[in-house]
């Protein structure tokens, strides 16, 4: 397993270099729908990704955010967001970072997000704990709801889709201490592992924002669920993360949203 962190490790930090030498400058700016976009420096990060991993492990198959890569029906895939945050990153906030995970047989099995401004590194191996910069990481022990800081996101189809996120927004910004919308999955998820936030849910995310930030979170000690309290994969869409002690509480909360909607 350490010599997939290892490459894991070694293509996020160089993903996350570009990112942070090109930030102040122009980007090129596309668009991926009405308010999903793509930089440059989108694609750039993940075909270095992308080489980096196929040199050393050409037959495992990729699943990334930029493009489509050929199945090559192997038990091993990565599953990479090159930049998670590019809203962030188009706009010069420098709130972005690295998501790359290895899933095994269908299991998630090696994570890591990368947030290059505050150069954090954070790994996770299945079984085996998850680290910063190599130090042991735990999720919170903070409880209740009231007293904890939590975060989430909304969908970029929000302007037109009813599940939009914005009344369990309201709830949870009325039952925690505070929700923060900083607009990098993959380090609200590694926040939460690192004891930083208490939890996040969000809706509508992909298997590339969440696939390495669920495996810190429980590496780290704490619960990932569904909105209900189910198992959550990687593939479906609706994620709640915290620190476990206060995951009934924010599901209650989420609860009473769907039977008053
Ligand atoms: C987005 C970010 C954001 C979340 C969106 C994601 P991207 O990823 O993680 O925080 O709210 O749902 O799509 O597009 O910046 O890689
Ligand atoms: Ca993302
Ligand atoms: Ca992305």
């Amino acid at each position: 397993m350490q010599n997939f962190l290892d490459t894991a490790i070694m293509a996020a930090k160089a993903a996350g270099a570009l990112q942070r030498e090109r930030l102040w400058l122009e980007h090129d700016i596309a668009f991926k729908g009405e308010s999903n976009l793509v930089t440059e420096v989108d694609t750039a990060c993940e075909e270095l990704i992308v080489g980096a991993i196929r040199g050393r492990y050409p037959d495992h198959d990729i699943l990334a955010e930029e493009n489509d890569y050929i199945a090559l029906n192997s038990s091993y895939k990565w599953i990479i967001d090159p930049l998670d945050g590019t809203t962030n990153y188009a706009h010069g906030f420098p709130w972005f970072g690295v998501s790359i995970a290895l899933e095994i047989e269908g299991e998630v099995q090696a994570g890591v997000v990368y947030h290059p401004m505050m150069n954090e590194l954070f790994t996770a191996a299945k079984g085996e704990g998850a680290f910063l910069n190599g130090g042991r990481i735990q999720v919170s022990r903070r409880t209740p709801l009231k007293n904890c800081l939590l975060a989430t996101g909304f969908p970029y189809d929000r302007s037109w889709d009813n599940e939009n996120n914005f009344a369990n927004f309201e709830k949870m910004q009325i039952a925690a201490r505070a929700v923060r919308r900083a607009g990098a999955a993959a380090l609200d998820l590694a926040y939460v592992a690192a004891g930083r936030l208490d939890g996040y849910w969000e809706c509508k995310l992909k298997p590339w924002d969440v696939a390495a930030g669920k495996l810190l979170v429980e590496e780290a000690g704490g619960r990932a669920t569904n909105h209900s309290g189910e198992h959550y994969s990687v593939y479906d869409h609706r994620i709640l993360v915290s620190n476990g002690l206060i995951h009934g509480e924010m599901m209650e909360a989420l609860k009473a949203v769907r039977s008053e909607t």
